[in-house]
C-alpha cells in the first residue's frame, strides 16, 4: 500500500495502474477506520483486477456549525496500521490535506445539489451537510476517476444523492457498490461516533436496530405502516438520554416517505440522539401487496 498526499502522485499512480488494465475502485471515508471500512475494501477488492484507492479526509464542509468537526477522530497512524495488517490491503492510500482539496477559498463554491432530498431527515438536523458531502465526493471522482466506487449502506440519504449525482452528473460513468453495514454483536451498527457513547448510552444504542425489526415485523403481519411507525416510536424517544429524531419509511427508488397501502421495495430509516452523539441505521424490506 503506497500512500500519497497530491493530486499530481495520485494521479500518476492511478495512470500506471490503468496502463496495466487495473479497474480503479474508489472507497472514500473519514477516518477512524473500524470494521465497516475494512468491509469496504474488501468488498472493492473483490472486482476483478481491482486497484483499490482509499481516501482519508475529513471533509469541512459537510459539517454546519455546532457540529462534531472539530472533535471527529483522527487516527491516522492506527489506521495506517489496520490497513498495512489486512490481507488485501488497498493499493493506494490518498490522504489529500484541506489546502489540497479546496485551495483558495474553493470551498465555498457552489456545490453539486442535493435539492429538496437535502432539507429531510438527515438534511433537517444537518443543514448544508449533503451539499458539502456532494461537493467533496464530485472532486474525488473527478481526480481519481474510478470505474467503481464503494459506499457503505448505513447512510442511506447520503447512498441515494450519491448515485443519483453519479447518474445526472457523471452519466452512470461509475458503477456504486452498495456495502452492507456491519454491526457490533449486539446488531449496533459500527461507526466511528460509537466511541463517544458512554455506558448507558451504549447499552441503549441496539434499540435503534431492534425498534427497525419491529416495524418490519408488525408490517410483514399485515399492520399498517403508519401505526407501526407510530407504536414503535416511543421506544426510541427516551430523555433525557435519547431523543428520537425521526422513524420513517421511504420508498427505496424515490426516497420519498411512503402512505399506508404502498408495496414495494422499503426503506426504514431511523436516527436517534442518543446524549449528544447521532446515530443512524435503516434496513431495508419488501412490503407485499395483500393477497
Ligand atoms: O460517509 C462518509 O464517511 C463521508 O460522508 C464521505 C463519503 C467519505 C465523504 O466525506
Amino acid at each position: 500500500m503506497k500512500l500519497v498526499e497530491t493530486v499530481s502522485e495520485l494521479q500518476s499512480e492511478i495512470s500506471q495502474a490503468k496502463a496495466l488494465g487495473k479497474t480503479v475502485v474508489f472507497v472514500p471515508t473519514m477516518g477512524a477506520l473500524h470494521e465497516g471500512h475494512l468491509s469496504l475494501i474488501e468488498e472493492g477488492n473483490q472486482i476483478q483486477d481491482a486497484f483499490v484507492v482509499l481516501s482519508i479526509f475529513v471533509n469541512p464542509t459537510q459539517f454546519g456549525k455546532g457540529e462534531d468537526f472539530d472533535r471527529y477522530p483522527r487516527t491516522l497512524e492506527s489506521d495506517i496500521k489496520a490497513l498495512a495488517a489486512l490481507t488485501n490491503p488497498p493499493a493506494l492510500l490518498f490522504v489529500p490535506s484541506v489546502e489540497e482539496v479546496y485551495p483558495a477559498g474553493s470551498a465555498a463554491e457552489p456545490k453539486p445539489r442535493a435539492g429538496a432530498l437535502g432539507t429531510v431527515f438527515e438534511g433537517v438536523a444537518r443543514p448544508g451537510h449533503f451539499e458539502g458531502m456532494l461537493q467533496v465526493v464530485s472532486w474525488f471522482f473527478e481526480v481519481v476517476k474510478p470505474q467503481v466506487a464503494v459506499f457503505g449502506a448505513k447512510d442511506a440519504q447520503q447512498l441515494f444523492l450519491i448515485k443519483r449525482m453519479v447518474h445526472r452528473e457523471f452519466n452512470d460513468s461509475i458503477e456504486i457498490i452498495e456495502a452492507m453495514t456491519v454491526r457490533e454483536d449486539d446488531y449496533l451498527a459500527k461507526s466511528s461516533r460509537n466511541r463517544f457513547l458512554s455506558k448507558e448510552g451504549r447499552s441503549f444504542a441496539p434499540t435503534l436496530f431492534s425498534t427497525l425489526m419491529q416495524v418490519q415485523g408488525s408490517i410483514s403481519e399485515g399492520e399498517k405502516p403508519s401505526v407501526a411507525l407510530a407504536e414503535a416510536s416511543s421506544a426510541l424517544d427516551s430523555p433525557p438520554l435519547a431523543k428520537l429524531d425521526y422513524l420513517a419509511l421511504v420508498d427505496k427508488s424515490t426516497f420519498s416517505p411512503i402512505s399506508d397501502g404502498f408495496h414495494g421495495e422499503v426503506q426504514l430509516l431511523v436516527a436517534v440522539v442518543v446524549e449528544s452523539v447521532r446515530l443512524i441505521d435503516n434496513i431495508t424490506f419488501y412490503i407485499q401487496e395483500p393477497a
